[in-house]
Parts: structure tokens; C-alpha cells; sequence
């Protein structure tokens, strides 16, 4: 590491990986231990006797069951963290005063509060503080943001974002305790990338949370609406339902785009532009088109929130200085506090007004 810049100039980065459980062992491991040439695993930890034999099984380095062992025994250029959401904040900022650079997992904080002690902890130490919000490079919003900038459907006034699930869950995802519900599972998500689509400032929101099927005591059902500075409104919802319905749905004064899935159907028209003052509406032509997700960005599923093997080569340039992380840790915490408001919202029944 070169220390005084707090840039990585050594080959390759010295990464642990704290906490190797379902996200850890694929998500991160899989893309660290696929780009050789950028990264190395050179510690992990767990507190869980099965996951370190799977790491040991899996990793030629040190396994520990104590991060602050593992702090004080390596000398690591990234730390990243997979830890439960509740245990997120506390571990970055004693990654970062340890003296490693930090990709915190989403969500990065269970509260706005957190991730502002997590920035002013990076800006203390002068190390870079990664927020992990992959679906960034969803395969779907990239394409979405190329058609709406094109103006194929004019002014976006409307976005829905939606996804259904009808499974149960009984891990600490459902305990709040522990920073379970799903509006923090899923929020950085769908909330992020709806917010992404359109830019701009959140100024208001609107939110109900529910618990309808899974145990445990926190939601797996929310809806918000969010209105931004330009007045477009943002509806995004994770729900206990059959997955029938469009996952994104963006109204424009000129037309409409679906994404079912991994289709896209884009429906445009012109206006006339005088009315027939015998006619009671207008009538338009509507044009239909319809593509599959393509456009360099490899056509799966799981795509739709990120490719790992996409964002780590960001994360290396980052850590080398070499181009800015593009999530910045202001767009992160602007997400944080629209999450807490949609929670705020959802506790008093009113509409949580965001400066
Ligand atoms: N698409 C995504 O980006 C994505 C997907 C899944 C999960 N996640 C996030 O990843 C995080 C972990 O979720 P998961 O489903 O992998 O959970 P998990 O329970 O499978 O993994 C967490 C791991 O952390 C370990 N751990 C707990 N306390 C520890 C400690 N003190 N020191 C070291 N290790 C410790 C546990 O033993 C476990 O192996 C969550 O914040 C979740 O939101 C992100």
C-alpha cells in the first residue's frame, strides 16, 4: 500500500473477507478469487466453525475467528464486509482505523446515523470507504438509462419498481435486532435504482411496511412513494406476491417502457399537435417494440442487480486510484436517509418531508 496517498500500488490487493456466509462465499469470493491479476485473499474470518472450514477448503490463507486478530496480524488493503447488517457499521469503522481501505456489503448502514459515522470514520483515517450497491450495474437500469436519455418516451414523470417473491425465510433477516426486514434487504436494491434512474434529490416520502407471511418481528412487505426535486414520482414496492407483474414500469409524456424480467417493451407515440375540437381525446398511434437485455451486458437474471466480476475491476481502479468508485458515499447516504424516512413514514402514517 502506498501509505501516504492511501493509494494501492502493489500488484495485487490484499483482501480479507469478513464474514464468509452465503453472500461472502460467492458474491465476493467468487470475483475475488476469479481476477488473479487484480486481487488476492489473503485472510478471512468467520465466527462460524463451518464456514472457515469451507474457507479453508477453499483459500491458501489464514482463517481467523477474531477480526481484531486478524487486524492486528495482517497487513491487508481492502477489507470486505459481509457480516450481518447490524454489525456492518461497528466493522468498518474498526477496518478503516486498523488502516485497510473498506467495501461494506449492502446495506451499509441500518440507519443514516451509521453510515455518517462510517464517512467521518474514512475521512479521519484517509482511507476509502466503498459502499457495495451492485444493482448500480443492474443490467436492466443501464439499458433503462440509455432509452430514457434518448427521449424515446419524452419526460419521465412516473417510475414503478417492483419485485414479488412468495417465500418464506426464517434466518436473522427477519429479526430487527440483528437489521433484518426487507426494506433494508431489498431498499438498496429497488428504492436505489429507481432513484437512479430519474437523479436528482428525494424530497419527500411516503411509505407502509407489513409483515405478512415470514417470522420473526420486522417487514417483508413494503410500498413507497418517493417524489423527487423535479416532481417525479417514484413507487417501488417488494412484495409477498406471484411474480406476474412488470418489475419496472416508466411513464413518460410520449410513452411507456415494461421490463418484464429480462424484456424490455418500449410503446412510444407523437401527439397531434392541434386537437380536433370534435373529438373528446385525441387519438395516437402507439408504436410497440420489444428487445431482450443485451448491449454488452451478459443476460442473466441475476445480472439485473450487478455483476460482481463487473464491479470488483471498478473496486481495484478505485483502490489504485486510477478512476473514482462510482458510488459515491454521499449517493449511498442519501439512499439511507430515504430509507429512514420511508421507516418514519410508515410509523406515524404521514408524509416525512427529506431537506
Ligand atoms: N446482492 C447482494 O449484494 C447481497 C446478497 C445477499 C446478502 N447481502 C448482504 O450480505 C450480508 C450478509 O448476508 P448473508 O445472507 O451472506 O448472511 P449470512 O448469515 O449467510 O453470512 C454472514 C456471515 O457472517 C458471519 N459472522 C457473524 N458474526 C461475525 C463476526 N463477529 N465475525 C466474523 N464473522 C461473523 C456468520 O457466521 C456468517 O457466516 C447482509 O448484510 C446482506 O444484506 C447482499
Amino acid at each position: 500500500m502506498n501509505a501516504s496517498a492511501g493509494l494501492v500500488s502493489d500488484a495485487k490487493i490484499k483482501t480479507a473477507i469478513l464474514g464468509y456466509g452465503r453472500s461472502g462465499s460467492t458474491l465476493h469470493a467468487d470475483p475475488l478469487e476469479g481476477l488473479p491479476d487484480q486481487f488476492a485473499v489473503t485472510a478471512i474470518c468467520d465466527i462460524d466453525p463451518q464456514a472457515q472450514a469451507k474457507a479453508r477448503a477453499r483459500f491458501p490463507c489464514p482463517v481467523y475467528s477474531d477480526y481484531h486478530e486478524m487486524l492486528a496480524a495482517q497487513d491487508l488493503d481492502l477489507v470486505v464486509i459481509v457480516t450481518r447488517s447490524d454489525q456492518h457499521c461497528a466493522m468498518t469503522c474498526d477496518c478503516l482505523r486498523g488502516g485497510a481501505h473498506v467495501l461494506v456489503t449492502k446495506p451499509w448502514a441500518v440507519a443514516a446515523g451509521e453510515a455518517e459515522r462510517m464517512i467521518a470514520t474514512a475521512a479521519a483515517t484517509g482511507r476509502q470507504l466503498l459502499p457495495w450497491l451492485p444493482a448500480r450495474w443492474g443490467c436492466d437500469l443501464i439499458r433503462l438509462k440509455e432509452l430514457v436519455a434518448s427521449g424515446i418516451i419524452g419526460e419521465i414523470f412516473m417510475v414503478r419498481r417492483r419485485e414479488f417473491n412468495f417465500g418464506l425465510r426464517s434466518d436473522w433477516q427477519t429479526r430487527k435486532q440483528f437489521g433484518g426486514g426487507y426494506l433494508l434487504n431489498w431498499g438498496p436494491h429497488i428504492v436505489d435504482q429507481a432513484m437512479q434512474l430519474v437523479g436528482g434529490r428525494v424530497i419527500s416520502a411516503y411509505g407502509q411496511l407489513r409483515q405478512i407471511i415470514n417470522p420473526g418481528d420486522v417487514e417483508d412487505v413494503f410500498h413507497a412513494v418517493l417524489i423527487t426535486q423535479t416532481g417525479v414520482i417514484l413507487s417501488c414496492e417488494y412484495a409477498i406476491a406471484v411474480n406476474k407483474l412488470p418489475n419496472w414500469v416508466i411513464q413518460g409524456n410520449r410513452g411507456t417502457i415494461f421490463v418484464k424480467e429480462t424484456a424490455i417493451e418500449i410503446h412510444r407515440t407523437d401527439l397531434p399537435e392541434t386537437i380536433d375540437p370534435q373529438d373528446y381525446r385525441t387519438k395516437v398511434q402507439i408504436t410497440e417494440s420489444r428487445e431482450e437485455l443485451t448491449g454488452g451486458h451478459r443476460i442473466t437474471m441475476d445480472n439485473r442487480y450487478g455483476d460482481p466480476f463487473v464491479v470488483y475491476p471498478a473496486i481495484a481502479q478505485a483502490l489504485r486510484g486510477a478512476a473514482p468508485y462510482p458510488v459515491t458515499t454521499d449517493s449511498a447516504l442519501a439512499l439511507s436517509r430515504v430509507l429512514d424516512a420511508i421507516r418514519l413514514s410508515n410509523a406515524t402514517n404521514q408524509v416525512v418531508p427529506l431537506s
